[in-house]
Order: structure tokens, then C-alpha cells, then sequence
């Protein structure tokens, strides 16, 4: 991991409180500090946080994002659903797209590719997420899987320089279990070669989720093609996401 520009992404699935923003506090009055300047501190909270969160964050260096939104950018009768626009007016900036566990839930490539349009229309930074399964590793596909989701999920965007590629592998995701540098080393750098050939010359920052705590952080972030983390468990113990920080950039 480089010491330019590290992205520390909070997923708070759907966990947490105001008592969890009130201690999450202890965090965002660290990072304001100058050794964290060049540092980005994204807290992604449940929806129905994201107002008050970004009312604690907005004069800080901390920034909010949204979880997922529905793919279509313009109000509607879409039942118990949320776009980007309503995201956006949040004072949240960016959005997590993508993610596995949305992906279970039956959202595909096509879906995900159009929920991306709708957010950058928004101008919200999109952290987008790719990654493959066990059973897909096991049959040799991880290569397949990356190529298949970054050239759909991206098809006819323009506006790259908005979008961070998060490589969730989906097997390390809340199992403890991270893959070995070299691996992770080798399927990022395979994500560049596509993005590459996907005519995306722009520098793409891509962040790497599963499993992230304080004692693995440590050697994760000797990565050099690492931009950052997107991390689950960890992130709702301030404790926990500070040390993953501190021992990321240290
Ligand atoms: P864990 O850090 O809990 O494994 O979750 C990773 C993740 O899914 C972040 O989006």
C-alpha cells in the first residue's frame, strides 16, 4: 500500500447505532490530526444513519457513504427503496455498489452497472466491489469472475475517475481467513491488465476487503498495488479500525 492517498472504508452492513457513531467520535477526532492528512476516512453506515452521521462528520476530514441504492436515478413507486439522488441528500459522497452480499440477493452484473450510472449522475464516488466465490476459486475461475464483473459492471462508463475498485474476495469476507500477499498481489494486478484493456488508463484506486483486522493489517498494506481497505467487523470497534489504521500507514 502506498502512503499517498490510503481510503479507509467502514462497512457497517446492517449493524449500528447512534451510541456506535457517538464512539466511532473517538475516531474522527484522530484522523483530523496531520500525519492523517492525506488519509480518506470513510464511514458506510445503515441509511437510516447517514443523516445523523454526516451531521457528526461534516466539518471534518471524515467522509459518509451509502451501502447500495436502487438502480433507477429518478423518484418512483419503488416501495421501501432508496436512489442516489436521495443518497445524495443525505450529505453522504460516496456508495458501496456491488457488494457479495447484494450480489446473493440476486443483483447481477446488469443491475449493478446501472446502479453505478445512477450514482455518478449523482456525483457520488462509487466504491465498487468485485470478487469470487470459493467454489470458483477452487475451479480455477478468480481471473474469469474479475474479468466478467469489472467488464459489465463498467460497461459504458465515462466517468472513471469517480469510480474505486473494491477486490472482495468473497470467501475471506467475516471468515477470518485472508488470502497470502502474493495472491492478492496477482489478482490485483490482474485487475489492472483488465481495466487496461477496458481502455481505463486512468490510475483506479482499488481497495482490498475480507477479514481486515489490527493483526493482519500489518502485512496487507506491505501491498503495493493496495490503495486502502473496505472493512466490515472491524470497522464498528473504533479500537479496532484506528489500529487497522495506525498499523496500515505506520
Ligand atoms: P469483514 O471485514 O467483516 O470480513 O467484511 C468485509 C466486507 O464485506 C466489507 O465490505
Amino acid at each position: 500500500m502506498t502512503n499517498n492517498n490510503t481510503y479507509f472504508v467502514a462497512n457497517w452492513k446492517m449493524y449500528g447505532n447512534i451510541a456506535d457513531i457517538n464512539r466511532s467520535m473517538s475516531v474522527i477526532r484522530l484522523v483530523n490530526q496531520k500525519k492523517y492528512k492525506k488519509k480518506k476516512i470513510i464511514y458506510c453506515p445503515p441509511y437510516t444513519l447517514l443523516k445523523h452521521f454526516y451531521s457528526k462528520v461534516k466539518n471534518t476530514k471524515v467522509s459518509i457513504g451509502a451501502q447500495n441504492c436502487h438502480s433507477n436515478s429518478e423518484f418512483g413507486p419503488f416501495t421501501g427503496f432508496i436512489n442516489a439522488k436521495l443518497i445524495k441528500s443525505t450529505g453522504a459522497k460516496y456508495i458501496i455498489l456491488g457488494h457479495s452480499e447484494n450480489r446473493d440477493a440476486g443483483e447481477t452484473d446488469l443491475t449493478i452497472n446501472k446502479k453505478i450510472v445512477s450514482a455518478l449522475k449523482e456525483n457520488l464516488k462509487v466504491i465498487f466491489c468485485i470478487g469470487e466465490k470459493l467454489s470458483e476459486k477452487k475451479k480455477k475461475q478468480t481471473q474469469k469472475i474479475i474479468m466478467k464483473q469489472l467488464t459489465n459492471g463498467l460497461r459504458g462508463i465515462k466517468n472513471i475517475k469517480n469510480i474505486i475498485v473494491a477486490y472482495e474476495p468473497v470467501w475471506s469476507i467475516g471468515s477470518g481467513v485472508v488470502p497470502q500477499n502474493s495472491e492478492l498481489s496477482k489478482n490485483i494486478k490482474y485487475i489492472k491488465k483488465i481495466l487496461f484493456k477496458l481502455k481505463i488508463r486512468k490510475n483506479i484506486k482499488i481497495l482490498y476487503g475480507g477479514s481486515v483486522n489490527p493483526k493482519n493489517a500489518k502485512e496487507l498494506a506491505q501491498i503495493k498495488e493496495i490503495n486502502g481497505f473496505l472493512i466490515g467487523g472491524s470497522s464498528l470497534n473504533p479500537k479496532k479500525f484506528i489500529d487497522i489504521i495506525n498499523k496500515s500507514i505506520n
